[in-house]
């Protein structure tokens, strides 16, 4: 079984969450998380459906005016949260201490980081895609509590395939994911899931199952729409 986290971003106004949850109500919850734009998190509560956010604030609960605690999200039952996602990054100026705050926070409330980390296509295009992520990784990670990190899903998401249906071949993806999981054993002792995200959807999730080391998927776009998500679950179960 493979995990499916559903990333939907900002794209769904009230009335589509409304037609989407209709579809999605009898999913098979074992292997979903679904993390919806913050504001209909509520909205899903009564679907018993594993709920995760899109970022959470760096800092303690207080006087930090629009964002959200993680003693905010854990409150209302949130037990996931992204972390690191290129869009914060590159949108939002978020950097590599920033992420590790996030993780660290969420880690302290006994909640699970979804760590996002990837290479540009330039990155990729001069061979430095390992070095790349592994250095993401242990940017986020040096200094954390050691027996909390097994506690983080990573997301392994090649900044040129979000949202652009072109994805890396299924040996590159498990070389990557093969190294990931080799440097956090190797350097904290963990057998973290890694997931993999980029233009997932029903065209190519047969072909993505074949990598046996993958354990899951981060899907964005395909996520909005619930009949080719509930495909996708299916396949994964
Ligand atoms: P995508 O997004 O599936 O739309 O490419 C993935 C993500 O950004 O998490």
């Amino acid at each position: 079984m493979k995990l499916v986290i559903g990333n939907q971003k900002s794209y769904l106004e009230k009335k589509e969450i409304d037609s989407f949850k209709q579809v999605i109500k009898d999913v098979n919850k074992d292997n979903f998380i679904l993390c919806p734009s913050s504001i209909y998190l509520n909205e899903f509560s009564d679907l018993g459906l594993l709920l995760g956010c899109q970022n959470v604030s760096k800092y303690d609960k207080g006087a930090t005016t629009g964002e959200l605690s993680c003693e905010q999200i854990k409150s209302i039952g949130v037990n996931f949260c992204i972390v690191g996602h290129s869009e914060r990054r590159q949108l939002f100026n978020e950097t590599i201490e920033d992420t590790k705050l996030k993780v660290s926070k969420l880690l302290e409330n006994c909640m699970t980081p979804i760590l996002c980390v990837g290479e540009t296509k330039e990155e990729r295009d001069n061979l430095k895609t390992r070095e790349i992520v592994l250095n993401e990784i242990e940017g986020a990670l040096d200094g954390l509590n050691e027996e909390l990190l097994n506690n983080i899903i990573i997301a392994y998401e090649p900044i040129w395939s979000i949202g652009t249906g072109v994805i890396p071949s299924n040996p590159e993806i498990e070389e990557i994911t093969k190294a990931i999981k080799e440097f956090l054993y190797k350097k904290y002792n963990c057998n973290n899931k890694v997931l993999y995200g980029g233009s997932v959807s029903c065209k190519n999730i047969d072909e993505l199952n074949l990598i046996d080391i993958v354990d899951g998927y981060l899907i964005g776009g395909a996520s909005t729409k619930a009949n080719e998500l509930i495909e996708i679950i299916k396949k994964c179960e």
